[in-house]
C-alpha cells in the first residue's frame, strides 16, 4: 500500500478507464479486497460478494455485452455537447473517447470485479416509499467505494461501471450468480495506460450542504 493520505486518495479518485493487461500481484488485490470487506453495511449483514473475472473468456462475453449498452448510452452523452459550451465538449469529447476505449478493450482489464448483493439479506428501510429505494445500495457501494479508494492508494487504475446491471440476466449466467442475488457493479481493475488517477471536478461543498432546511445557504466557514 502506498503512503498516499486518504484525502489525496479521495481527491484524485477520477474513473481510470484505459487499463493495462499487465497481472495484478495477489498481495496486491488481496489489500484492496480487505478494504471493500472492512465496509459498513446495514445490520452488519455484509449483503455483497465480489466475483474477480479474470477468466478470458468471461471477461470476453462480459466485455460484448458491455460494449453494447456503451454504445447505447454514448449517443445519448453525445447528443447532449450541442447544449454545451465549447470548453466544456472538449473535455466531455475526452470523456466520451475513453468511455469508447473501456467498451472495446474491457476483456483486456486483467481483472473486473463484479459486485453481486442479496436483496434478502437486506434491511431495506426505505422500501415502501412511493419513490425508488436507494436504502439497499447502502449496504453495497461503501465497499464499492472502499475498493476504489485502496485501489487508487495502489496505484491501481478503476471505474465504477453499472451499465451491465442493465443485461443482468445474461450477467448472471456467465458468472453463475444464483436467485436472489443481483448485480451492483463491474470494476475493471488494472495498472494504468497513461497517467491515471488526477485531478477531479466538483460541484461546490456550499452548492451542495444546507443549513437545517433544504435549500438553506450555510453561512461562509
Ligand atoms: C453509480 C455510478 C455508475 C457509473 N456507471 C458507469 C458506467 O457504466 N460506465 C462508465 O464508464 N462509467 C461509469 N461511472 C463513472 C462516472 O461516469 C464517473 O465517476 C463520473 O463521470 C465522474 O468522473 P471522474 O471521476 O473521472 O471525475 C459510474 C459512476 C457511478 C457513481
Amino acid at each position: 500500500m502506498s503512503d498516499l493520505s486518504l484525502t489525496q486518495a479521495m481527491s484524485t479518485l477520477r474513473a481510470v478507464r484505459r487499463l493495462r493487461p499487465d497481472p495484478i500481484p495477489e498481495e496486491v488485490l488481496e489489500r484492496v479486497l480487505q478494504a471493500a470487506a472492512w465496509a459498513p453495511t446495514g445490520g452488519n449483514a455484509q449483503p455483497w460478494r465480489i466475483v474477480l473475472v479474470r477468466d478470458a473468456d468471461a471477461k470476453a462475453r462480459l466485455g460484448t455485452l458491455y460494449a453494447a449498452q456503451w454504445t447505447e448510452f454514448a449517443k445519448g452523452y453525445e447528443a447532449r455537447f450541442e447544449a454545451l459550451p465549447e470548453e466544456d465538449v472538449a473535455r466531455e469529447r475526452r470523456t466520451l473517447d475513453a468511455g469508447n476505449y473501456l467498451a472495446e478493450h474491457l476483456h483486456e482489464a486483467p481483472v473486473i470485479a463484479v459486485f453481486c448483493f442479496n436483496p434478502k439479506m437486506m434491511a431495506i428501510t426505505d422500501i415502501k416509499q412511493p419513490r425508488v429505494s436507494v436504502v439497499g445500495g447502502g449496504s453495497v457501494y461503501p465497499a464499492v467505494q472502499n475498493l476504489l479508494l485502496a485501489a487508487r492508494a495502489e496505484g491501481l487504475g478503476c471505474v465504477l461501471t453499472t451499465l451491465l446491471c442493465q443485461v443482468e440476466p445474461e450477467v448472471r449466467e456467465i458468472l453463475a450468480i444464483p436467485e436472489p442475488w443481483g448485480t451492483a457493479a463491474a470494476i475493471p481493475l488494472g495498472y494504468p495506460i497513461g497517467t491515471g488517477h488526477g485531478p477531479i471536478r466538483r460541484r461546490a461543498v456550499g452548492s451542495l450542504v444546507f443549513e437545517d432546511t433544504f435549500g438553506n445557504k450555510r453561512g461562509s466557514p
